[in-house]
């Protein structure tokens, strides 16, 4: 199995070290997926040995889960070093969250999870007992993902290798800190339901709009959020002020001012395939990770589909020069 992304990552990296702007952390990640496929390939070897026609069957799903798990970024938030025993922490006004151990570890993990908990904490934000799960897991973007891609999700997920690693608990302050909130912010907030595809767009078009929103979930950072973290769909993709980590997202509507709108089609794909901007410098921080840990990963025909999505996106004039500037506290109280 090779890992489609590596030319491009060492590109950048090379590159990178002359450039505006270095990108840290996406080596880490190359070396998990790695070590990730030796694992399977063996795993399979063995599975395999008795049954060859299940073997090719099983490989080519666990193979589609893997591209489909990582072009949905999962990794960028349940990594720690190589293994999926909970992430990186993800600060927010209401506290950290800690992504949990999603290995396939019984007590620690979610080994004794069936396929259907796990269509459910995407589609609906369940957990098994029927709690809800936090939007900062952005199950209000994976709830597009077909049926077929969270079969294909689960069996590449079973496939890691466990960790007895327990999951830290949140430490999030009150009364955030009581789930019963979230199922209130979910009314009117979060429709669960497959993508539907738009007949009045290309296939191209739709393939796009699906990576970009139910698996690349772009739309969690680069829309800016009100109450409770709900996105501002009358802003869709027009950046943010207080994005992840205090972090300002830019603008990526078709806004000539304050969106990409001058970028050529040909400056996005190549933004997308090494995180190199129309002005030569490279891309930093988050954003070289998203690149890093799905975007680069992708197949060149659904990169191309991204990009004909995001050059689709009706611009919206959102200055953020002028907005973090003055109003840099308002964003989150709608
Ligand atoms: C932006 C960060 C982020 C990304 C990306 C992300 N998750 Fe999570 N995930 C979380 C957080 C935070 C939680 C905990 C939510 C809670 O406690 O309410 C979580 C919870 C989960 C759980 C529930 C585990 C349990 O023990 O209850 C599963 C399963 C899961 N994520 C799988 C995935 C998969 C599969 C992907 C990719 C398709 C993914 N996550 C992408 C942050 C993320
Ligand atoms: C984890 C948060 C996060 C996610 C998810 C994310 N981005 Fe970004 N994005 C950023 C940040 C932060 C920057 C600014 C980086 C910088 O200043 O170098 C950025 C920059 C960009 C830019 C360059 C804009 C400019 O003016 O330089 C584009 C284009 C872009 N993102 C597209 C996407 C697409 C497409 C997706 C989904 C596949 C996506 N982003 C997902 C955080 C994110």
């Amino acid at each position: 199995m090779i890992f489609s992304g590596d030319n491009s990552l060492w590109q950048v990296l090379f590159v990178s070290s002359r450039g505006c702007s270095k990108p840290r952390h996406a080596l880490r990640f190359m070396d998990a997926a790695h070590t990730v496929c030796a694992v399977q390939v063996l795993l399979l070897l063995f599975a395999g040995l008795s049954a060859p026609g299940e073997l090719m069957a099983n490989s080519k799903l666990v193979e589609q889960g893997r591209y489909l798990f990582q072009a949905a970024g999962c990794l960028s938030c349940h990594r720690d070093d190589r293994t999926l025993a909970g992430g990186r922490p993800l600060v927010t006004p209401f506290g950290t969250f800690y992504p949990p151990n999603i290995t396939p570890h019984r007590e620690s993990g979610i080994g004794r999870w069936s396929e259907e908990d796990l269509v459910r904490a995407l589609r609906m934000g369940l957990d098994p007992a029927g709690r809800h799960y936090y939007p900062a897991f952005p199950y209000p973007s994976y709830t597009r993902m077909t049926q077929r891609d969270m079969h294909a999700l689960y069996a590449y997920l079973m496939t890691w290798p466990e960790s007895s690693r327990p999951s830290r608990p949140h430490a999030i302050s009150w009364p955030f800190s009581s789930r019963s909130l979230i199922s209130h912010w979910k009314q009117g907030r979060f429709t669960p339901g497959a993508a539907v595809v738009n007949p009045e767009r290309s296939t191209q078009w739709n393939r796009g709009a699906y990576l970009a929103t139910a698996l690349g979930h772009c739309t969690e950072c680069h829309t800016p959020r009100g109450f409770l973290g709900t996105p501002d769909n009358t802003r869709f993709m027009a950046g943010t002020c207080s994005g992840p980590e205090e972090l300002r997202v830019p603008n990526i509507t078709s806004d000539d001012d304050t969106g990409i709108g001058r970028w050529s089609f040909e400056e996005l794909e190549t933004f997308l395939a090494t995180g190199e901007r129309p002005d030569g410098c490279y891309t930093s921080g988050l954003m070289m990770e998203v690149l890093g840990t799905s975007c680069m990963g992708l197949t060149d025909n659904d990169r191309r589909a991204l990009a004909v999505y995001l050059a689709s996106l009706p611009p919206i004039h959102h200055n953020l020069d002028y907005l973090c500037a003055t109003f840099e506290d308002d964003e989150f109280l709608e």
